[in-house]
């Protein structure tokens, strides 16, 4: 299972990527929040910018915005293997993904635990990646929603059925515990767990 670290939630976070540099994290997950999807707001993408000049890890970039198409050309500048928005924006969708994919990015749609799996149907066949929430998005530090373990084994069916290499990755509440119950999953993000750890090689390790 690959690991992918986000520092929404944390406090010194130039500092904290610096650290991860040093792990062999897979990707550094980058939360947007513009305050149109969630009810906080994320640093601007300008200080995105300055905090992933420190690394050379990939990025793995999840839009939590209502308006996508404003900031995708902005996140594509950064050296990004994924980008994912949400599925609940409904318009739009198709333009979107097709807007990442011309910038030669992978392109996601993430999915709240609250939202039906049958809205992702539609475009499972275009999507690299399905972000699936753990927690209501729009904080680190919550605790992972049990019934989102149903969502996973239903989007891992659909991908199977059509054969598609599509991956899943799952976001919020993350832990070791979490993980080991994961094994339909290709990705796991981690906040909280693996920056309040004092080894967070050994957090990362313990994750996969
Ligand atoms: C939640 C964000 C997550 C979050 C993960 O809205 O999308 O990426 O920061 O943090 P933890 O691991 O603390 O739940
Ligand atoms: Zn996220």
């Amino acid at each position: 299972m690959k690991v992918s670290v986000s520092f929404l939630a944390s406090k010194k976070p130039s500092k904290d990527i610096k650290k991860i540099g040093a792990t062999d994290v897979n990707y550094i997950h980058v939360d947007f929040m513009d305050r149109t999807f969630t009810e906080k707001k994320s640093l601007s993408f300008k200080k995105i910018i300055k905090i992933l000049k420190i690394t050379n890890k990939r990025a793995d970039i999840h839009l939590m915005t209502m308006k996508p198409k404003k900031y995708i050309k902005d996140f594509a500048t950064l050296n990004a293997e994924y980008i994912t928005f949400p599925v609940e924006i409904k318009k739009d969708i198709d333009k979107c993904l097709e807007m990442i994919k011309s910038y030669g990015i992978k392109c996601g749609l993430a999915i709240s635990p609250e939202t039906d799996v049958e809205e992702l149907s539609p475009y499972i066949k275009d999507l690299d990646m399905v972000l699936v929430m753990g927690v209501t998005p729009g904080a680190g530090g919550q605790s992972f929603k049990e019934e989102v373990l149903e969502k996973i084994k239903k989007i891992r069916q659909e991908i199977n059925i059509y054969g598609l290499s599509t991956v899943i990755s799952v976001d919020g509440g993350i832990n070791d515990e979490i993980s080991k119950r994961l094994e339909e999953v290709d990705i796991v993000v981690s906040g909280t767990y693996i920056l309040n750890s004092d080894n967070l090689q050994e957090a990362i390790t313990k994750l996969r």
